[in-house]
């Protein structure tokens, strides 16, 4: 049995059964990916090893790599997606997966000490970014001009102390699978800075501007999803409003989280969700 998903990555993810077992092959021969992949495979293994409640990550058996192609081997996991999940989820059930999704950054802010991330490395981030969308067909006035203002937002927010070691990396909603009150993390992605507060920062791009539903393609309760994802983003906002850190420099990295995305926005929903939120955060 084969089944094949192409994801936003480009990847291929196949489901294949051996015997009764089922299990996912995630691959890429996109050259510009082979290295990703397979830090991907070794940042989903180091997280197998984490155990916090109710968190789940699929095992993964084998990583291969030739110069053409990078393969990844590990456990199929039956789930639901969050839209789903959402959809028929009590308060209890949005709560139990609020308080894992805490506890998994938590423990990843156990394991990630304060230390100074340059102001440096940010702008070196940004002037990339702006040289991309510098480059697109569309770019005009109103895109300089936003350019400029978040230009300054980040150099005006000087040097970052945060914690740094580990984060899953892209940690939106779609990148958790939904198994009854157990949660399940897969597409760990390398970070330009590898910090839980990215990892915050992900879940709120959902919580709070609600990126993933633009992505879906199937009809849904919109009203629904908009109330739960405004409850969730409120007790992640409370919980870690406890660090300094995370109070001062959330902003400025979810500018620099959104205006990565603006290079490679194609769909005209895209860019105006983009100009409206990167609008509110500089
Ligand atoms: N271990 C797994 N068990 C069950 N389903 C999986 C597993 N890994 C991936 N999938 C399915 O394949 C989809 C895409 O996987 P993944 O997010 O890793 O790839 P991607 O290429 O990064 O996709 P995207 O860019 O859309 O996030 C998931 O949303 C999920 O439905
Ligand atoms: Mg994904």
């Amino acid at each position: 049995m084969k089944i094949e998903v192409i994801g936003n990555s480009g990847c291929k993810v196949e489901v294949v059964r051996e015997d009764t077992k089922l299990f996912v092959l995630k691959s890429t021969e996109d050259p510009k990916y082979l290295e990703r992949l397979a830090l991907q495979a070794e940042k989903q293994k180091a997280a197998s090893d984490m155990h916090v409640p109710n968190i789940i990550v699929p095992k993964v058996y084998e990583i291969s790599k030739s110069d053409a192609k990078t393969e990844i081997r590990m456990d199929y996991v039956y789930s639901q997606n969050y839209i789903d999940y959402f959809e028929n989820a009590g308060v209890h059930e949005i709560d139990a997966f609020i308080e894992a999704m805490i506890a998994f950054v938590e423990q990843e802010i156990q394991q990630s000490p304060i230390a100074k991330c340059s102001n440096e490395v940010l702008m070196t981030k940004f002037e990339d970014v702006a040289g991309k969308v510098s480059k697109r067909a569309d770019y005009n006035e109103e895109l300089s001009e936003f350019m400029g203002k978040a230009r300054k937002k980040i150099a005006d927010a000087g040097d970052l102390r945060i914690p740094t070691g580990v984060c899953h990396g892209d940690l939106t909603f779609s990148n958790v699978l939904f198994c009854g009150q157990q949660y399940c993390l897969i597409d760990f992605l390398d970070s330009f800075i590898e910090t839980p507060l990215q990892d915050i920062v992900k879940l709120r791009q959902d919580a709070q501007y609600l990126w993933s539903c633009l992505m879906y393609q199937q009809p849904y309760d919109e009203l629904r999803l908009k109330l739960i994802s405004e409850y969730v983003d409120e007790r992640l906002d409370k919980h870690f409003s406890q660090y300094d850190w995370y109070k001062e420099h959330y902003e400025v990295l979810q500018l620099m989280n959104m205006l990565r995305i603006l290079p490679y926005a194609k769909e005209d929903k895209v860019i105006e969700y983009l100009k409206r939120v990167i609008k509110t955060l500089v």
